[in-house]
């Protein structure tokens, strides 16, 4: 595996697209100032957290899309457990912490027929970074929860160790904040509360009415 860091990037999502690679490739930045979030969202991204894009070729079928965000997630989860740090996974892409987010996670996949050619899997920790003021409500850092700094370096390498292995959609939902809980949903102009009580393989989250719902049109409130 190639590995590249810098110290100031846009977005590290944005320089992993453009590089032309013949082998899994990690891009690390210090801080980013163009960092993307998902649905065209934009991520905050001070100094002092792991902003990293793993870019992977040819990880799953198309069909199997989900599995790659099941094993990014696990793989959080598990580094910030190493670091003391228990968090949980907000389907489908958020980790958080004590009812914060500590962590996003973005993937995009570039499609060859049933393959799926290169997936770039965004991952954004709040490690020591000062979260913006309009944030704190919604965000945390490991720092805040520790009382005291860890180590980027050491977080950015555990981070990218977990992600060498795949993990199952039940350790997936071992870690869900959602399942068997009462979740608020916001599809388009409709919100209502609903019991999530299932994660299907394809990352569909089937509600106790049996109405299953995709990533793509809704968002949840804890
Ligand atoms: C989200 O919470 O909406 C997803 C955030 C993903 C942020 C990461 S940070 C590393 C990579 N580079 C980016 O510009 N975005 C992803």
């Amino acid at each position: 595996m190639k590995i590249y860091r810098y110290k100031k990037l846009p977005s590290t999502q944005e320089k992993a697209k453009r590089l032309k690679v013949k082998e899994d490739t990690a891009v690390f930045a210090d801080f980013q100032t163009k960092g993307k979030g998902t649905k065209g969202r934009s991520f905050s991204s001070e100094t002092g957290g792991v902003y990293l894009s793993l870019i992977k070729l040819y990880p799953e079928k198309a069909k199997d899309a989900f599995k790659i965000m099941v094993s990014s997630a696990v793989a959080v989860v598990k580094t910030l457990e190493a670091f003391g740090i228990k968090a949980g996974i907000k389907w489908p892409n958020d980790i958080f912490v004590s009812g914060k987010k500590i962590c996003g996670i973005l993937i995009e996949n570039e499609l060859s027929g049933e393959d799926i050619k290169k997936s770039i899997i965004g991952i954004g920790i709040n490690v020591n970074s000062k979260i913006p003021e309009e944030l704190k409500d919604i965000a945390v850092s490991a720092k805040e929860i520790l009382g005291e700094p860890l180590s980027v370096e050491s977080v950015g390498a555990t981070l990218l160790y977990n992600l060498t292995f795949d993990y199952s959609i039940e350790e997936y939902k071992k870690h869900s904040l959602v399942l068997d809980r009462a979740v608020t949903v916001v599809a388009g102009d409709e919100k209502f509360v609903a019991t999530a009580k299932d994660i299907t393989n394809t990352g569909e989250l089937v509600l106790e009415s049996g109405e299953k719902l995709s990533s793509a049109e809704i968002s949840i409130i804890l």
